[in-house]
């Protein structure tokens, strides 16, 4: 493992991919957006026209299949970066994402990938901070309020599906979304992006310095 890890998880829209960017461009670290893995997965199901709940098709694909997330996502060297926040795919992927076999799939990647950064890897999802990486040195969960988080989705994704879709990825078998006891909660509704980053920044350097 890297010896840094910054992990945050949080619900769709909350953040996490904007503040991990950030951060992780701010402390010249690795960058890793695992909710694009689980996407990159299903748009490959969805054009293989397999049925998304059959869980050993959708882990043989996994298995199968190697994923890109910079610098554009790809599955088996196919760029799909602009497909996997279409709708049919927003729809889809938590059934793909609370399929344990094709998420020990990615846990281990997302494991080695850490393992093989310089410096350290700003890593976010939903199970970060509870199950890929639970010794991270911080760990963060980013809430903010429905009503921001589909404004921030752009139009990109319907009021109603955005909530299915917590409701599925918290309420999963398999590694649902939930907050670890040790994790700091940051509120981003009416935060500034940069605001953010410093706090976790701020965090970080009284970690490594005691
Ligand atoms: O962060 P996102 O919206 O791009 O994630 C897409 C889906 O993948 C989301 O519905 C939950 C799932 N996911 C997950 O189960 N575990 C992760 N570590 C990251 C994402």
């Amino acid at each position: 493992m890297s010896a840094l890890i910054i992990a945050i998880d949080g619900p769709a829209g909350s953040g996490k991919s904007t503040v991990a960017r950030a951060l992780a461009e701010r402390l010249g670290w690795s960058f890793l957006d695992t909710g694009a893995m689980y996407r990159a997965i299903t748009v490959e199901a969805l054009r293989r026209q397999l049925n998304v709940r059959d869980d050993a098709a959708l882990a043989a694909l996994s298995a199968s299949s190697v994923v890109r997330t910079l610098p554009r996502v790809t599955i088996n060297g196919r760029d799909v970066e602009d497909e996997i926040r279409t709708e049919p795919v927003n729809e889809a992927v938590s059934i793909v994402a609370a399929n344990p076999l094709v998420r020990a799939s990615m846990v281990a990647r997302q494991r080695e990938f850490a393992d093989a950064q310089p410096i350290g890897t700003v890593v976010e999802g939903r199970d970060i901070t509870t199950v890929v990486f639970p010794s991270a040195t911080i760990k963060v969960y980013l809430s903010a309020s429905l009503e921001e988080r589909v404004r921030r989705r752009g139009g990109d994704e319907e009021p109603a599906s955005l909530a299915r879709r917590d409701d599925a990825d918290s309420t999963r078998a398999a590694s649902p979304l939930r907050v670890a006891h040790d994790a700091i909660e940051i509120d981003t509704t009416s935060r500034d992006v940069n605001d953010v980053v410093e706090e976790i920044v701020e965090c970080l350097h009284q970690k490594t310095s005691s």
